[in-house]
């Protein structure tokens, strides 16, 4: 006798007529081939079986398989009426090609700008229905409303609201890194890890987009949300104001009294005056301290704490007459995120010609007072001195002053 088998034990009733059917990915080293994954990620897919049926997003294209198992036992033989897609990045638009092979039928719904993507990305086209802010779609006694919310993430993002339920489908928006580790619903994940893996994704992936990010909330906050089903992460169930709350403060890069050390070393001289530097803040009473090697931290756990907190040292020896690599990459993605509202000390080091210095200091005056300098600005000529190692221990109680609570 043939043995059944069952694709449906992780589809997740998440409300009436409403079902989690997202994906975990614990391959994927590095997301958008950058960020790290240590905790895996989520692909959330959603379908809704009212008079319609509604898929809300789908998954990344390597994920399809169970994905899509799991769609076909969940319609049981009904039609997929609708596919929306809230946004077009193949983290969640990945399967949209083979959906449109196994679903002929189906209707695609997006703004014009998805519709346009949908062609370049898969060459996908026609059975579109184009949808503008504020629209609707009829699913027979309840409709989805459709928000658009430009740049959080891509030109074309959107967002779609069941009134009959108070579901927001967010997409990337609320969403974080992570895989589902047994947890779909806030309430049975562990919260600390959720919000530092969400806090990281939206510094990395949405951050440059703050000020959009802040119309995007102003729209959400005028609905009557009772649970968030983002396209990343858990779904919020229990505590939707509190996500609201917390991102809406990301997004006004509020900071912490807290300070990040960074340091790019060849041989630890300047790794030395990085720790004078840590040890100074550490006395003067300020936590927490946070030390960075450039060479060896992924980008995207700097950047979040630099985000989150008021103060960064950067210490960077001179490399081929620049600053050293991987703070010359720290340099541009800080500065490709806007950031504004923090403060700064800069120690450089070299053996013959000073370069990283005025590396650092250049992005200090390109942000406009957005990074305002604490004094005093160190050079280190091959090794720190006694009278170099003194200058970073005023440094440090500098920036334990200018980053204080009040
Ligand atoms: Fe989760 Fe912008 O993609």
């Amino acid at each position: 006798m043939a043995r059944a088998i069952c694709d449906t034990r992780d589809a997740v009733k998440v409300a009436d007529s409403v079902f989690w059917i997202g994906v975990c990915d614990r391959e994927t080293d590095k997301f958008e081939g950058m960020w790290d994954l240590p905790h895996g990620m989520a692909y959330n897919s959603y379908l809704i079986k009212a008079e319609k049926t509604v898929l809300i997003d789908t998954v990344k294209g390597a994920y399809m398989d169970g994905f899509f198992s799991r769609l076909n036992r969940l319609l049981d033989g009904l039609p997929l009426d609708y596919a929306v897609i809230n946004h077009v990045e193949p983290d969640h638009s990945g399967a949209l090609a083979l959906l449109r092979r196994l679903y002929p039928e189906v209707k695609l719904v997006g703004n014009a700008k998805t519709a346009e993507m949908l062609k370049n990305f898969y060459g996908v086209e026609g059975g579109f229905v184009e949808v503008k802010e504020g629209g609707t779609l009829d699913l027979g006694g309840r409709r989805l409303v459709f928000v658009t919310v430009p740049m959080v993430h891509w030109p074309e993002s959107m967002v779609s609201y069941d009134e009959t339920n108070g579901i927001l489908f967010s997409n990337d928006i609320f969403g974080g890194f992570g895989a589902v580790e047994g947890g779909i619903f806030d309430d049975e994940a562990d919260l600390n890890l959720v919000t530092e893996e969400m806090m990281r994704y939206y510094v990395n992936i949405v951050g440059r987009f703050s000020r959009q990010a802040l119309k995007a909330l102003e729209k959400v906050r005028k609905l009557n949300v009772s649970m968030i089903c983002p396209a990343h992460g858990p779904i919020w169930r229990s505590c939707p104001g509190h996500v609201i709350d917390i991102y809406e403060k990301w997004s006004r890069q509020e900071t912490e009294e807290g300070v990040v050390v960074v340091y790019g070393s060849m041989y630890g001289n300047t790794k030395t005056a990085s720790d004078a530097i840590a040890r100074s803040i550490a006395q003067a009473g300020v936590k927490p301290v946070r030390v960075y090697d450039a060479s060896r931290s992924n980008m995207s756990f700097i950047t979040t704490d630099v985000w989150k907190y008021r103060g960064l040292v950067l210490s960077c020896c001179t490399y081929n007459m620049e600053a050293f690599p991987p703070i010359a990459a720290l340099l541009r993605l800080l500065e490709n995120k806007n950031m504004t509202g923090r403060r700064i000390g800069l120690c450089g080091t070299y053996s013959w010609a000073s370069a990283a210095l005025k590396e650092m200091q250049a992005f200090v005056e390109r942000s406009k007072g957005g990074w305002k300098l604490v004094d005093p600005t160190i050079d280190i000529k091959s090794r720190p001195s006694c009278d170099d190692l003194e200058m970073c221990g005023q440094l440090g109680k500098n920036m334990a002053a200018a980053v204080r609570d009040i």
